[in-house]
């Protein structure tokens, strides 16, 4: 009890699969990075970039954080998009959201949850902006539109970064798309898309 033994079994028949079904995948892979996809989901183990949209190593570059937000003075989030979008030169940019989302439900209790309060700050202002639409909504139709109105301002933020908006004026092909994932179905949705 208490150890990892079971991962590295199950990496090791991962590992073996890949390789029966391609022996230079692996190989191939080393030797290259070029995703065309940068994913900024959250980090909720529910929702795993790769899995849920059926993509393989190397197809899709991911940055995962709390709410799947894209916050203006966060380095880390735009030290990725810059990576991606100068070096990797990824042509499509996801900001995905889903329902359930523990931060989302949390920045609309009024619980003390310490330093992530700070954090999702950023979601209460996302209510304030959006404060006449969400009164039509109570109960689990307002967390659901709010997580949905949530990816949309991640997105316009993400259009705003110094980074995209130099691609947005340039003539290179970049896509922006605000998505929202189900956890009840595994279903994706799309909810609003900017392209150059
Ligand atoms: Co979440």
């Amino acid at each position: 009890m208490g150890d990892l033994n079971y991962i590295f079994e199950q990496n090791e028949t991962w590992r073996q699969r890949i390789t029966t079904e391609d022996p230079h995948f692996f190989e191939t892979l080393a030797n290259q990075h070029a995703p065309e996809i940068l994913w900024i989901g959250c980090s909720d183990a529910r929702v795993p970039a790769n899995q849920i949209t059926g993509l393989l190593p190397g197809e899709i570059f991911v940055h995962r954080n709390i709410a799947n937000m894209v916050i203006h003075s966060d380095l880390n989030a735009l030290s990725v998009i810059q990576y991606a979008v100068e070096v990797l030169e990824v042509k499509h940019i996801i900001v995905c959201g889903h329902y359930e989302c523990g931060g989302i439900s949390a920045a609309l209790d009024s619980k003390d949850h310490g330093l992530i309060d700070n954090w999702l700050r950023h979601i209460r202002d996302v209510i304030r902006f959006n404060s006449e639409e969400l009164a039509l909504f109570s109960g689990e139709e307002y967390a659901m539109r709010l997580t949905e109105l949530n990816v949309i301002e991640q997105v316009n933020n993400l259009a705003e970064t110094t980074v995209v908006r130099n691609v947005l004026h340039s003539k290179r092909e970049l896509t922006l798309h605000g998505w929202v994932y189900s956890v009840h179905t595994g279903k994706l949705t799309e909810l609003c898309k900017i392209a150059d």
